[in-house]
This record gives structure tokens, sequence and C-alpha cells, in this order.
């Protein structure tokens, strides 16, 4: 494992793909193998951040004012009730926060401010999975400006891959002007059936992008959905569901030849 976490940036612009449900059990299946993992919930909707357990409300600090510059990540990081996994929790504010970094000539270089929070703290974990919203604007921007890498949950259905498309000429845009490392390193099938119709994403997906596809694809599971309704995350909700089994091996691919650092 490299001196700093892996960062990985997962996204797609399209909405209900499957990016929390990812970010949350591929988080938690990461810490079940000893990795210290951070989700930084970087979407207004804060579904990772309930989804974990976490009730805002309760909370002083969020990625809002992390975002804002008021306070440091380290600040906001809680722990969960999963061993190895801490959450940067976010909510509504994080909408408002996002809009006023946009426009006020205080935040010089607003597309950057989350990557400046998270180098902070970078040494403190193996792997940071960040939450994006469904969308292309400034959230997502400075979610891209941060990783080392991006992982699109690609949902087998039809026009999955033209939304990959966009995907893709944003992430050249962040490339040549923030981030020249910045890659698509990882595609993830998510709710895959036995149709005809899954069957055909699945195939045009690993023919256009190979060996970045996991292996593994996720399997449509009704425990996955019910699973952030009791705050926990597939391996404790249901360890033994489709689901659990199916994040689990993804964590294993991900983290292939790398062995948590020894604290
Ligand atoms: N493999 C699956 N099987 C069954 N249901 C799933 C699966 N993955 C996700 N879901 C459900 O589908 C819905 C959308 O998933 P999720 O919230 O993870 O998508 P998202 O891409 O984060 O959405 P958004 O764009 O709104 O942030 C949720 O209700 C979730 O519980
Ligand atoms: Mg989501």
């Amino acid at each position: 494992m490299s001196e700093t976490a892996v960062i990985i940036a997962v996204a797609n612009q399209k909405g209900g793909v499957g990016k929390t449900t990812t970010v949350v059990n591929l988080g938690a299946a990461l810490a079940e193998r000893g990795f210290r993992t951070l989700v930084v919930d970087f979407d207004p909707q804060g579904n990772a951040s309930s989804g974990l357990n976490v009730d805002t409300s309760q909370l002083e600090l969020t990625m809002s004012n992390v975002l804002l510059g008021t306070d440091p990540l380290e600040n906001c990081i809680e722990p969960t009730a999963e061993k190895n996994l801490f959450i940067a929790p976010s909510d509504m504010d994080l909408a408002d926060a996002a809009m006023l970094v946009g426009s006020n000539q205080k935040y010089a270089f607003p597309q950057t401010l989350l990557r400046r929070s998270i180098d902070a703290v970078a040494g403190d974990f193996d792997y940071i999975l960040i939450d994006c919203p469904p969308t292309l604007g400034l959230l997502t921007v400075n979610a891209f400006a941060a990783a080392s890498t991006i992982l699109a949950p690609v949902q087998c259905e039809y026009y999955a891959l033209e939304g990959v498309r966009d995907l893709l000429s944003i992430v050249e845009q962040v490339q040549a002007n923030i981030n020249p490392s910045l890659d698509v390193g990882h595609f993830l099938l998510t709710m895959q059936q036995a149709t005809k119709l899954s069957k055909e994403v699945e195939a045009d997906l690993r023919n256009t992008f190979g060996k970045k596809v996991f292996t593994t694809a996720v399997p449509r599971n009704v425990r996955l959905a019910e699973a952030p309704a009791h705050g926990k995350s597939i391996l404790k909700f249901d360890t033994n569901s489709p689901g659990a089994q199916a994040y689990r091996k993804i964590a294993k691919e991900l983290s292939h030849g790398r062995t948590p650092r020894i604290r």
C-alpha cells in the first residue's frame, strides 16, 4: 500500500445507477478486509450519510463546512458502527455551500477546495471513496480534482453507454485543466439481471472498456435496497445475500495485491 490513500470518485451523472449503494457497500467490504476506509458523502441528498446511520441534524460539522473552508475535513469525520469504516457526512447545506463557493470571489480556485481538504487526511486512510451527486457540476468537478481515479457504476439498461460518453468528456476537461493524472479506472455493472438487455449492456461495456470493467457485476438484489433504512451496509444487514457477496468480491478485485497498512 502506498503512503497515502487511494482516492476514488464514484460518479455517473445519471441518477439512480447505484453510486451511493456502491460507495457504502464497497467501503464496508474494504473495511471488512482490514483497510481503513473513509466515505466522503459529497451529495446534498446525503444518502450515504443516512445509509450509514448518521443523522446530520445532530452534528455540528458536515462537508458543507469543509467546502466553505471554515473547518478541516479531519474534524467532520465520524466513525460508523462498522470497524475501519468512517464517514464525512453531508446534507442539503452542501448545495448552498456549492453555490456560494462557485459565485463568491473569495474562493479563488473553487474546483480544488475538496482536493486541498482531502490531501490533509489522505495519510490516515487506505481508501477514500467519494460519493458524487447525479450532476457534472462543481461538486463532481471537485471530486474529480481530488481523486486518483474514477469508478463509474453503470446500470444494465438502455442508454447506459451514452451517459458514460458525457462523463468521459468532463473527465477530459478536468485532465486538461486541473488533474492530469485522473483516469476512469473502473466500471462496475450494477442491477444486473438475467435479461437479454442486461446481457447486451454488459457485452457492450466489456467490449469497450475491457479490463477496466470489474469481473464481478452487482446483481439486482432487493436486500441492497432495504439495507439503508436500517442504517447498515449489506455486509451487516444480510451478510450472505447475493449483494453482500458481490461487493465482497469487488473489494477483493479492487484491492488485489494490496495489504492494509499496519497501525
Ligand atoms: N443492485 C441493486 N439491486 C437492487 N436495488 C438497488 C441496487 N443498487 C441500488 N439499488 C437501489 O436503487 C436505488 C438507486 O440506487 P443508489 O441510491 O445507490 O443510486 P445513486 O446513483 O446513488 O442515485 P443518485 O443519483 O440519486 O445519487 C436505491 O433505492 C437503491 O437502494
Ligand atoms: Mg446517490
